[in-house]
């Protein structure tokens, strides 16, 4: 009796020993990304490849590269084939293994001429560069889902199936082959889960699959899906995965898909700026092609454009049609319609524009207000100075409560190199003056309007740069 209690826990035993082992070595195995991308994507009817097309400022490829990443693969492998070497040059990272397909002889081929790259001991995920919203949790789940004896497919219900490959499952529900649009009989056709293409398994899995595949089908290609029919046929098990949203395994064949996956993409990240306290005048005009932070408050009104990585305080208001790059905005600013900001920090409780344009490496501090048609480069404009219209003011530091006039110029460019100009705390420019740099008006200065100043200012002096005034008396107008 004794001895069948002990031989009946050794067997326990020993299972959960095998089982730890088994998720242990399935924990410790290596993240693989095989990135398809050697198609042409001839519907676009451009000269470059479809995959770097952008979506939100960034190629498709780029970002099925970085979800890879962020995935866990060390070193994603991209199979290109349509213009390889744009594509190779595009992603210039070191990080990416890249392999030829010479003649795109199909999905299973593609993957085909990825297999020496692979490392042994590792679970496999297969994605598109055409599919670029796929998401890092998305394709955690479906790796979760391999082991020795599954593999993992990533399937989705849609309305409107046409196009896509079908799933068909047995009187269990379970996967037993995909069946390609163009091979597939009418009530086949009628099934509405569908192949994402999306599939994780393990290179052992995969190469012994892979060979088995052959190009008997309508369209003479060697299709990827064909290894689920495989897979069944050996013995393993097939467990699906969806996606959380659709976005995320809609693909881009043409202009029109792109544009419609753009705007979807821009109401996704309009609605994420929402749910944390922005107020967005219309979501369906805004966007944003890169990253946005925004504090709490703040509004933005309609056809604004966010590229880079921009930041917001909380308070700020953006009236329409803007566009901002890579640049800081502080507290309780107001960028009134029509600005350009590029590269620029905008301090707190400034007023921009409307129509100004801040070029890169300009600081506004704090109460400042540049006004309209005034062109801002690689300046400071210090706190509480305004500019308020039509000037142009570059390579210039200008102190607190400066006021430029109308018409105002630095003419820092002498057809060689750039100078300085250097405008002191309380300085007065009259409108339309001239300052030929290197100049610097020193503080509390005044420089009458209409001057050209080509000389230093010296403190609380009057600077006046301009041909006197002569009065004619009893002038003849011309006669015609
Ligand atoms: C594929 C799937 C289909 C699925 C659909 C989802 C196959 C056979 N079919 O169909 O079940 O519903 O995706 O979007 O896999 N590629 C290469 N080399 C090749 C062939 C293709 O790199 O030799 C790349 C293409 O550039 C493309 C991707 O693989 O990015 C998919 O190929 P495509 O021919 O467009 O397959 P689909 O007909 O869309
Ligand atoms: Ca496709």
């Amino acid at each position: 009796m004794l001895f069948l209690i002990l031989w009946r826990l050794d067997l326990v035993f020993n299972s959960v020993n095998l089982r730890r082992q088994n998720s242990k070595d399935l924990e410790n195995m290596n993240i693989e990304v095989v990135i398809l991308a050697a198609g042409k994507g001839s519907r676009m009817y451009s000269a470059s490849s479809k995959v770097l097309q952008k979506l939100a400022g960034i190629s498709l490829l780029s970002r099925v590269v970085k979800t890879a990443q962020s995935v866990g693969a060390r070193k994603p492998i991209v199979v290109t084939g349509y213009q390889a070497k744009q594509v190779e040059k595009h992603l210039h990272s070191e990080n990416i293994s890249f392999v030829k397909q010479k003649e795109q002889l199909g999905t299973a081929h593609a993957v085909s001429v990825a297999v020496p790259k692979l490392k042994t001991n590792s679970k496999v995920v297969i994605l598109y560069g055409d599919v670029p919203c796929i998401e890092v949790e998305t394709i955690k789940v479906l790796i979760s889902k391999v082991s020795s004896d599954t593999i993992g497919l990533l399937t989705v219900n849609i309305d409107s199936p046409e196009g896509y490959g079908r799933i068909v499952r047995d009187r269990n529900n379970s996967v037993q082959e995909i069946v390609e649009q163009k091979d597939a009989s009418p009530d086949q056709l009628r099934i509405n889960e569908v192949n994402t293409g999306v599939i994780a398994l393990t290179d052992t899995q995969l190469k012994s699959l892979l060979p088995k595949i052959n190009n008997q089908n309508a369209q003479k290609e060697y299709y990827l899906t064909d290894i689920i029919k495989l897979a069944r046929s050996s013995g393993l098990a097939v467990k699906t995965v969806s996606p959380s949203q659709l976005i995320e395994v809609q693909g881009v064949n043409d202009k029109k898909q792109l544009s419609n996956l753009e705007r979807s993409y821009q109401l996704i990240q309009a609605q994420n700026l929402m749910d944390s306290g922005t107020t967005i005048a219309d979501p369906n005009r805004f966007d944003q092609r890169g990253t946005l932070s925004a504090g709490a408050d703040c509004f933005i009104d309609i056809n604004c454009i966010f590229e880079g990585e921009n930041v917001l305080g909380s308070e700020v208001h953006i009236e329409s049609n803007c566009l901002i790059i890579d640049s800081k905005i502080a507290d309780g600013a107001r960028i009134k319609a029509n600005s350009i900001i590029e590269k620029s920090h905008v301090h707190e409780n400034t007023t921009i524009g409307p129509y100004a344009r801040l070029r890169p490496d300009t600081k506004v501090m704090p109460n400042a207000k540049v006004g309209n048609f005034v062109e801002i480069k690689n300046s400071m404009i210090g706190d509480g100075s305004k500019v308020n219209h039509l000037a142009y003011v570059g390579d210039a530091i200008l102190e607190r409560d400066v006021n430029i006039g109308a018409g105002t110029i630095t003419c820092n460019y002498d057809g060689t190199s750039k100078h300085k100009t250097s405008i002191g705390a309380n300085v007065f420019i009259g409108s339309n003056s001239t300052l030929v740099a290197p100049v610097h008006i020193k503080d509390g200065a005044f420089v009458g309007a209409g001057s050209t100043i080509t000389t230093d200012v010296p403190n609380n002096c009057l600077g006046i740069g301009r041909s006197k005034q002569k009065n004619i008396e009893n002038w003849q107008r011309p006669k015609t």
